[in-house]
């Protein structure tokens, strides 16, 4: 492992583009952070994966990100959380790690009509951080669910608002906007990117809840815990990808509003990362 400073890279991870969401508020929060962020494409989407194999991903793309300077590392993916957070905390006790799960909590708490839809992933849903938080935070709350089968695929591709991805959020609103759903919460990092479609299914009075503002902010607050916050300079961005490094490099501008170099990274093994 490289010994890090407040100069090295933080490092992000998601199984595709989804954790560009989460980047974007990084950006947007810590303009002086160097990233590294790596979408791992090759085995995108997640979702359907069984917890184990994610978790080897999960680990084998975290040993990549230290291998290259990282001092803290981001999983941008509520799969990946919820396969392998515990397990990567225990791993490597001494780097820290964000991840994300469910915004259930803030949901809850706004609601008016008590009833919250929750989109996510099948492995999401069946994770004990997704149970833990149902647990302690939706009490009173009537949750309703949908994995949203496709949708992933569709934003991977980028088609943010075609007939077909719209189609595919139809079907999960409107049986909940139906069951009086005021909440809806993205549990899927890659969910953002069809927020217009979403508020234009839902009407203005129904709440849409994207984590990655608070997601960036708890790094924030974990850099300066650690002291590895970076004061000064405009930070740079490195993108890895285990899929079509053409094809994320177009992507990027429209989900990200930044361009950049991505470089081709490769699996070994199948649970080691190195670059092609
Ligand atoms: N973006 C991911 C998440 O937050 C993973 C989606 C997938 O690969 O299925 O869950």
């Amino acid at each position: 492992m490289v010994a890090t400073t407040s100069l090295s890279p933080i490092g992000v991870f998601d199984s595709g583009v989804g954790g560009l969401s989460v980047l974007r508020a990084i950006r947007e929060q810590l303009p002086a952070e160097d990233v590294l962020y790596l979408a791992d494409q090759a085995h995108v989407p997640y979702g359907p994966r069984s917890m184990a194999e994610v978790r080897d991903f999960a680990e084998g793309i975290t040993r990549f990100l230290l291998a290259q300077g990282a001092k803290l590392i981001v999983v941008a993916c509520n799969t990946a959380s919820a396969a392998a957070l515990y397990y990567l905390r225990e791993t490597f006790p001494e780097i820290p790690f964000v991840g994300m799960e469910p915004a259930v909590k803030p949901a809850a708490e706004h609601t008016d009509s008590g009833v919250v839809g929750v989109l996510a992933t099948p492995a999401t849903f069946q994770g004990a951080l997704y149970a833990s938080v149902i647990e302690r935070f939706a009490k009173g709350v009537k949750i309703l669910q949908h994995t949203c089968p496709g949708l992933v695929q569709q934003i991977e591709r980028g088609d943010l608002d075609s007939p077909q991805t719209r189609a595919i959020l139809e079907t999960a609103l409107r049986p909940m906007l139906e069951r009086g759903m005021d909440t809806v919460v993205l549990g899927c990092t890659h969910y953002p990117f069809v927020i217009p479609v979403i508020q234009s299914i839902v009407d203005d009075g129904v709440r849409v809840i994207d984590p990655a503002p608070a997601v960036a902010r708890q790094v924030g607050r974990l850099l300066d815990a650690h002291q590895m916050a970076r004061q000064e300079g405009a930070g740079r961005i490195r993108f890895f990808t285990s899929g079509d490094a053409q094809a994320l490099r177009r992507l990027l501008p429209t989900l990200l509003g930044e361009r950049g170099d991505v470089v081709t990274v490769r699996w070994w093994d199948g649970r080691q990362v190195e670059i092609a």
